[in-house]
């Protein structure tokens, strides 16, 4: 699989997940909320790994932009770390309103964030890094 398709696919499985533990807390079951919110966090911090660690860097020396898409795009993955704080803690204390609201909120940040990726980032990705498939089918 070519690198667009397959990031785009990690978007889509974390997407899945999300809506597994947010289905689950809106029904009280906070062991499923769980066994959903625990493989949403380790691929989402895979995900935000590979492109902080790897394919940010390869697209900054390769354009010179290290001020550019990829500083919004490590902004926005900082503040979604923030919501997954928030959102553990909602998960803990079996708090059904807080998990719901501040899920609602990473959901939007999630579908924005991922959108500019995919129609934006990752085309100029395609365009400019030299090894963008193989970088990406490593990792
Ligand atoms: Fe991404």
């Amino acid at each position: 699989m070519s690198a667009i398709p397959q990031l785009i696919a990690q978007h889509r499985g974390c997407d899945d997940w999300f809506a597994r533990a947010e289905a689950a807390a809106r029904a009280g079951d906070w062991d499923a909320t769980a066994a959903a919110w625990t493989p949403f966090e380790a691929d989402m911090e895979q995900h935000f790994t590979l492109e902080e660690s790897q394919l940010f860097p390869a697209f900054e020396s390769a354009t010179g932009m290290t001020m550019g898409p990829t500083a919004v795009m490590r902004g926005e993955h900082a503040e979604m770390r923030e919501l997954f704080i928030d959102l553990r803690a909602a998960l803990a204390a079996r708090d059904a309103d807080a998990f719901v609201g501040h899920g609602e909120t990473l959901l939007i940040l999630m579908q924005q964030h991922n959108m500019k990726e995919e129609n934006v980032l990752y085309p100029m990705c395609a365009q400019h890094v030299a090894d963008f498939d193989a970088l990406v089918a490593r990792a």
